[in-house]
C-alpha cells in the first residue's frame, strides 16, 4: 500500500509500526507525504532502530514544522527545543503519566511530538495513546450537541503541583470539541492534566462532565500501547490523540527526549 515503508497496525483504532525508513536521513519530500498520510489515518506512529542524533532528531521534528520549547521541561545538549524525557530512582514523578495532549494549555497546543528513547528499562514503561475522535464518535447525539457548543479553560498549573508558583506558564481557553484542520474530522479536546473548567457551567456541573470525559477516554477500546525498545521513536498528532507513560519500571531508569511542533489554535465546530 505504501511505496517508502511498511506499515503494520497495532490495533484497529490507533497506532502503526512503520518499518524501511531511516528518519536520521532527510526525507524525500514524496517518502515525507506518504508519511504524513499514514500519520493522519493512524494518529500516532511508532518506529524501531533509529539512532537519531540531537542535530537529527531536530531536522526531523523541523520537517513538520517549527520547533516550540517546553515551558517548565529541562533541555539536552544546550539545544531549548530538545526536551529531556527522563525517569529514575531519585524522580518524583514520571512525566506524563496521566491521560494528556501535549501543553494543550497553549494558546497554540502543540500539533506534533516526537518522542526518541535511548535507554529503556528491561520490563515496563511502555506508553499508551488513545485515539480521541474514536472517544467522541463513541458518545451518544445529544452528548455530542452538547459538547460542540462548550468551551473549557486549560491551565499549565494544574500540571506542576508544588512547582507552580516558579513558572510563568501558558493558559487558555479551547473548545471541548475542536476540528481537526487536515482530516476535518471532529476530536474530544480535554484531558485530565491541563483542562481545568468548562466555560459557563458552575464547579459541581463542569467538575462532573469533565470527570465523565476523563474515565471515558479510558476505554481500551480507543487504545494501543506501545512498547518500547532503545532507538524507538514515536510521532503522536496531539490534535486528535492523548497519551499515557506508564512508571511501573521504579527504581529502574528510562531517558530519551521529545522534540514538540507548534500547532494552531484548536477550531471549534460552530463557528
Ligand atoms: C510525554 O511526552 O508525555 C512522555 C511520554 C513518554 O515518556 O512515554
Amino acid at each position: 500500500m505504501y511505496k517508502h515503508f511498511g506499515l503494520q497496525r497495532l490495533t484497529p483504532t490507533i497506532g502503526a509500526l512503520v518499518s524501511g525508513i531511516d528518519l536520521c536521513a532527510p526525507l524525500s519530500d514524496k517518502a515525507f507525504a506518504e508519511l504524513h498520510a499514514a500519520w493522519m489515518e493512524h494518529l500516532v506512529l511508532f518506529f524501531r532502530e533509529q539512532a537519531l542524533t540531537p542535530d537529527q532528531h531536530i531536522a526531523l521534528g523541523q520537517r513538520f514544522g517549527e520547533l516550540e520549547v517546553h515551558p517548565d521541561a529541562p533541555c539536552a545538549h544546550g539545544i531549548p527545543e530538545l526536551m529531556v524525557i527522563h525517569t529514575d530512582k531519585d524522580s518524583r514523578r514520571n512525566n506524563g503519566e496521566n491521560w494528556h495532549s501535549d501543553v494543550s494549555s497553549r494558546e497554540e497546543p502543540p500539533m506534533a511530538s516526537i518522542l526518541h528513547l535511548t535507554h529503556v528499562p528491561e520490563e515496563g514503561g511502555d506508553t499508551l495513546f488513545a485515539n480521541m475522535y474514536a472517544a467522541y464518535d463513541a458518545l451518544s447525539e445529544p452528548m455530542q450537541g452538547l459538547l460542540d457548543q462548550l468551551t473549557a479553560h486549560h491551565d499549565h498549573h494544574q500540571s506542576l503541583g508544588s512547582w507552580r508558583l516558579q513558572y510563568d506558564v501558558p493558559s487558555a481557553d479551547h473548545p471541548v470539541v475542536r476540528v481537526h484542520p487536515v482530516t476535518g474530522k471532529k476530536a474530544l479536546f480535554v484531558n485530565a492534566v491541563f483542562t481545568e473548567k468548562i466555560r459557563g457551567m458552575s464547579w459541581p456541573e463542569s467538575d462532573a462532565l469533565l470527570q465523565f470525559l476523563f474515565e471515558h477516554i479510558k476505554h481500551p477500546e480507543f487504545h494501543c500501547r506501545f512498547s518500547w525498545q532503545a532507538n524507538s521513536v514515536a510521532l503522536w498528532d496531539n490534535r486528535c490523540a492523548q497519551h499515557l507513560a506508564v512508571w511501573d519500571y521504579y527504581p529502574n531508569s528510562r531517558s530519551g527526549h521529545r522534540v514538540t511542533v507548534k500547532g494552531d489554535r484548536p477550531l471549534p465546530t460552530t463557528p
